[in-house]
């Protein structure tokens, strides 16, 4: 009889990653080696029925909806940039949690016909502009969004607020509150039931650790 595979589970490396690890030891679950120190990309974890993989953020979804792994851990705004085709999204981890803003300069007048917008989230930036009634031309960039507008490249921009304090040390205020963010858990909705009982028991350790405050 063949063995069968190991679930395989997308990371998102960096902040969420440091997060989401207490979450799966809570969970039971702990990958054999220092994913922090190595420069591997999978990881065999105690138990051998499942794997982790560990992506820049903005790649999860796309992993995860082609079933190239069957379940994930990523930012919802990386879900709200690039969609949920093809996910679940059946659990709020409650980690790395931050805002989705629109910022600018204080007072700056909205007085172009076309407000230059610079961010790396250009499809939810063109969907918060057009739902104000707002013309935006997007600029996209893929870091120090901050400093496009003390350029002059924009007129504000669409990012993720935690503590405020890039914006402040930049002189930029956060303008629009587009969405509150936090990692969630998605699942390829093919593995949701080709995988149930495995993917359903790893949903419900992972809720145990979020509902204990891990
Ligand atoms: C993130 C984000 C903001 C800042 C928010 O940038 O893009 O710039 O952190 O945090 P704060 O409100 O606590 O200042 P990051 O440092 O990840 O760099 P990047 O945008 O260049 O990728
Ligand atoms: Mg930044």
């Amino acid at each position: 009889m063949a063995m069968t595979q190991p679930l395989v589970m997308a990371l998102t490396k960096g902040r969420i990653l440091k997060e989401t690890l207490p979450l799966l030891a809570a969970a039971g679950i702990e990958p054999l080696e220092d994913v922090h120190s190595s420069r591997k990309l999978i990881f065999e974890t105690n138990r051998p029925d499942l794997r982790l993989v560990i992506l820049r953020g903005s790649d999860v979804p796309t992993y995860v909806r082609h079933g190239a792994a069957d379940v994930g851990v990523v930012g919802k705004d990386m879900l709200l940039e690039f969609g949920s085709e093809g996910l679940y999204e059946p659990l709020d981890l409650g980690i790395s949690r931050c805002r989705l803003m629109t910022a600018g300069f204080p007072d700056a007048p909205r007085s172009r016909p076309r407000l230059r917008v610079a961010s790396k989230f250009v499809n939810l930036a063109r969907r918060h502009y057009a739902n104000k009634g707002i013309q935006a031309e997007l600029i996209k960039l893929y870091g120090a969004m901050e400093l496009a507008p003390l350029m002059n490249l924009a007129d504000e921009i669409v990012d993720i607020v935690d503590t405020g304090n890039t914006l402040r040390a930049n002189g930029m205020v956060p303008l629009e509150h587009i969405a509150d963010v936090s990692s969630r858990l998605v699942v390829n909705k093919a593995a949701m039931r080709t995988r149930h009982s495995s993917i359903d028991a790893l949903v419900k350790a992972l809720r145990g650790a979020v509902e204990q405050g891990v």
